[in-house]
């Protein structure tokens, strides 16, 4: 018997903070609170109920090896466009005082990584294709993702300026894959030995 494949629906939060995370996921990605308790929520940022959901409990407490013990790395969301992408960094930057973690340019996407306050990674990406089959084909196939899978990353402040200085997507793209907008330090993307991963080992 084929396997009915249900849709992708919602990420759910063991908390310990639970009115900043929520004040966080509203002022990152939008989110509107569809019901809440003292110790619950349920939260979403398009037609579904809900896609990030709270529960706190007071026992709960921070895992400060959390980079070291398995479990989720990220949660992502997408946006339409790389003009969106980098129209929610600045703002982000300038209204909210929020800062990347790190970016990276993984060819199918670019991406902006974002650290909740308990330490959860937030991808915000565009498709570099801005096709989903297209994209899905050159991972599929592509010598490049064979060899650099994790990503090349950039700096979105100086991706940012060559785009509003005149640098189209099109032109900016291969340039980002390639390296030339590296941050003046690479950043830990939360993984153990960072540059054993950006080896693709
Ligand atoms: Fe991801």
């Amino acid at each position: 018997m084929p396997t009915i494949k249900p849709v992708f629906h919602h990420a759910t939060f063991k908390t310990s903070r639970l009115q900043e995370m929520i004040d966080w996921y509203k002022k990152v990605i939008g989110v509107t609170v569809t019901f809440q308790d003292a110790n619950n929520a349920w939260t979403t940022n398009d037609a579904a109920n809900h896609r990030i959901a709270f529960l706190m409990v007071p026992e709960l407490s921070d895992d400060p090896e959390k980079v070291r013990h398995n479990g989720l790395h990220h949660t992502a969301f997408e946006y339409d466009s790389f003009d969106d992408l980098m129209a929610s960094y600045e703002r982000m930057r300038d209204e909210e005082g929020i800062m990347p973690a790190f970016s990276l340019h993984h060819g199918l996407t670019i991406s902006i990584y974002y650290r909740d306050p308990e330490g959860n990674y937030v991808e915000l990406q565009s498709d570099a294709f801005g096709d989903w089959a297209k994209s899905t084909e050159w991972m599929r196939t592509s010598e490049d993702f064979r060899g650099n899978p994790i990503g090349t990353f950039f700096d979105p402040q100086k991706v940012l300026e060559a785009h509003r200085g005149g640098r189209s997507f099109e032109a900016l793209s291969p340039a980002m894959r390639q390296g030339d907008f590296v941050p003046d330090a690479i950043p830990n993307i939360g993984l153990p030995e960072p540059e054993a991963v950006t080896r693709g080992l």
